[in-house]
């Protein structure tokens, strides 16, 4: 016993001695903050020097003591995610001491990368906006609408997608939606706000919610065997976010598609829990009510979660997603206690996790539609149903999934 503890005290005089800017803390930045904070990126200032570090050091401890930063909303209590960007006790004091002891610069290692998200592959299928949008510059909030034609002429296995925004200040998020009617294509670069999207509204798509992308998102990938079935002559439909600006602006985003090298005999299906499998209909939010909305929903055969991604706008304030197998066991999927609009994530289960036929998924999602809430865009609040506008609500909760195979619960990737 004694002997354990003055290991752990010698260790931890040695840490606090070495404590150095190469050592101790760009490694904790790189892998939390430098995939939004990099010039052009949307973290308002580069973190990748030491300069640059030094110059906020006691930003830095404040932002990341009081975990405002890096930002991850799912409760870690709950679950932890492959994906998660969350600091340690050990690394917050990691900064904060070496911020007090005078940020000592140490030795630059000898190869230093960067950014870690250089991923190596090349895309085979890159889509482009077809040209060039330009931004509202009256200061608001812009939703706007894309197509994005594959032409492809044979169906595809889709292994990786990444979404790479042309204006990185202003892109704020989007999401991909697939079609192959191909009724969608008048839409190109309509507002949110025009009264045509809920004729669009109506056409069924083929998956959506494809891929959701907010900043620091890096390339989503499936495990190995597994991808998504893409058909022939897709068309890809993207909603994205802009942020207010009243500067002229342009902005032409890009899609990559990563087609699957080796051989797959799975496809990766999305199951959209909606706001139809709510069981206490109507969903609608009557102004100043806090109202709670339940979707409970039953596997039918075993499955092997890949991801979750819950996703309200404005006014949600909560929610918990959990599994119950036929057998009483209770699985926690995600859970999100202070939802926030701007911070939405696509969280990947560590392994892929097993739900045997018969489990429940139970979704309990949380509004606040009062004038009191100040992330209402209604003031004073107005009554809300559901609908694609930012201003409309959803209680969504989309899961990549496939099959389930004997060992998935162990498979890394
Ligand atoms: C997912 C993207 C993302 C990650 C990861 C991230 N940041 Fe940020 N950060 C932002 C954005 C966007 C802002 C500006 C908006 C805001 O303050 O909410 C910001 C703001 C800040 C600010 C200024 C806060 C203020 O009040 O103005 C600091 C300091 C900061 N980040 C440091 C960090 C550090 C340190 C890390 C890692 C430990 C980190 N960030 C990780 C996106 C990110």
């Amino acid at each position: 016993m004694r002997v354990a503890w003055m290991v752990v005290l010698i260790c931890l005089a040695g840490q606090g001695m070495a404590q150095t800017y190469y050592q101790d803390v760009a490694p904790i930045l790189e892998r939390n903050c430098q995939s939004c904070h990099y010039p052009g990126g949307i973290g308002p200032f580069s973190l990748l020097t030491y300069e640059e570090v030094k110059a906020r050091g006691s930003f830095i401890v404040h932002v990341t003591s009081t975990r405002y930063m890096p930002p991850w909303k799912a409760d870690p209590s709950f679950r932890h995610f492959r994906n998660e960007k969350m600091l340690t006790e050990a690394e917050i004091r990691t900064i904060g001491d070496w911020v007090e002891r005078g940020m000592q610069k140490g030795k630059k290692p000898r190869s230093h990368a960067l950014i870690a998200s250089a991923s190596g592959a090349e895309p085979d299928l890159t889509l482009r906006m077809t040209s060039d949008y330009s931004l509202s510059d009256k200061a608001i909030e812009d939703f706007r609408f894309f197509v994005l034609p594959t032409n492809l002429q044979e169906d595809k296995k889709i292994a990786a997608i990444e979404f790479i925004p042309g204006n990185r200040k202003q892109v704020h998020h989007s999401r991909l939606m697939t079609d192959t009617t191909r009724r969608i294509r008048g839409i190109d670069g309509m507002s949110e706000l025009d009264p045509n999207v809920r004729n669009f509204q109506t056409i069924p798509l083929v998956d959506e919610f494809m891929y959701g992308w907010v900043p620091g998102n890096q390339k989503i990938f499936f495990p190995p065997g597994t991808a998504k079935h893409l058909f022939k002559g897709t068309d890809l439909v993207l909603n994205i976010h802009y942020s207010p600006t009243s500067k002229p602006q342009k902005d032409q985003s890009v899609v990559n598609l990563y087609f699957a090298k080796g051989p797959v005999d799975r496809e990766v299906y999305t199951l959209t829990l909606r706001e139809n499998d709510i069981v206490n209909q109507p969903f609608y939010l009557p102004a100043e009510s806090t109202p709670s909305f339940f979707i409970r929903y039953k596997v039918q055969k075993d499955i092997s979660l890949i991801s979750i991604m819950p996703h309200m706008h404005f006014v949600g304030k909560s929610m918990v997603v959990e599994a119950i197998t036929p057998t009483g066991e209770q699985i926690p999927l995600v859970r999100v206690n202070k939802w926030d609009f701007n911070w939405q994530t696509t969280y990947q289960f560590k392994n892929m996790l097993k739900l045997p036929a018969g489990s429940q998924i139970l979704v309990s999602a949380a509004y606040d539609n009062t004038s009191a809430n100040p992330a209402n865009p209604n003031h004073p609040a107005k009554g809300i149903g559901y609908g694609w506008r930012s201003t409309d609500e959803m209680c969504n909760v989309v899961i990549y999934y496939v099959d389930y195979r004997e060992g998935d619960e162990f498979v890394e990737y």
